[in-house]
């Protein structure tokens, strides 16, 4: 299988926590590389834009308040299978429903404030990626 990229935010609540480092841990312990990151304040514009797709869902309003509450990670993450294994990762959106073990199950403590996004196909990853990163910010590994 060939490397795959993803696209991932550590949301403000998850920031908020001082849990950076773990999330980041819990990335490279599954095999998945980090090949961009930066901190951002989102937007109000911004959070809109990525959320576009959602605009008529009752949630919205509130969804881009909480996005721009405070400082997000943003982050690329490389690897075999890069998409599934970050949903993986992250567990079910609602965390209530998300299994033992996921970062949502363990940061996250509603649907509404549930600790990380990450793309769920590999063509919204390429979307998503773009929308945040430039092609001379991401830095494959030679090694
Ligand atoms: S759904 O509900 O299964 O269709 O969810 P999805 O289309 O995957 O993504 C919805 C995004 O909005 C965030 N969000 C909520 N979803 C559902 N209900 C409520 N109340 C809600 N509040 C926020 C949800 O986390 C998804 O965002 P990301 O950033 O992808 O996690």
């Amino acid at each position: 299988m060939a490397l795959e990229r993803t696209f991932s935010i550590i949301k403000p609540d998850a920031v908020a926590k001082n849990a950076i480092g773990a999330i980041y841990n819990r990335f490279e312990s599954a095999g998945l590389r980090i090949v961009a990151s930066k901190m951002l304040h989102l937007s109000k514009d911004k959070a809109e834009g990525f959320y576009a797709e959602h605009k008529e869902r009752p949630f919205f309003g509130a969804l881009v308040d909480f996005m721009t509450s405070g400082p997000v990670m943003v982050q690329v993450l490389e690897g075999e299978n890069a998409v599934l294994s970050n949903r993986e990762i992250m567990g079910a959106t609602n965390p209530s429903d998300a299994a033992a073990g996921t970062l949502r199950s363990d940061y996250a403590a509603s649907i509404d404030e549930n600790a990380v996004h990450g793309s769920d196909a590999p063509e919204s990853a390429a979307r998503e990626i773009a929308y945040f990163f430039s092609d001379e910010e991401i830095c494959p590994r030679t090694r």
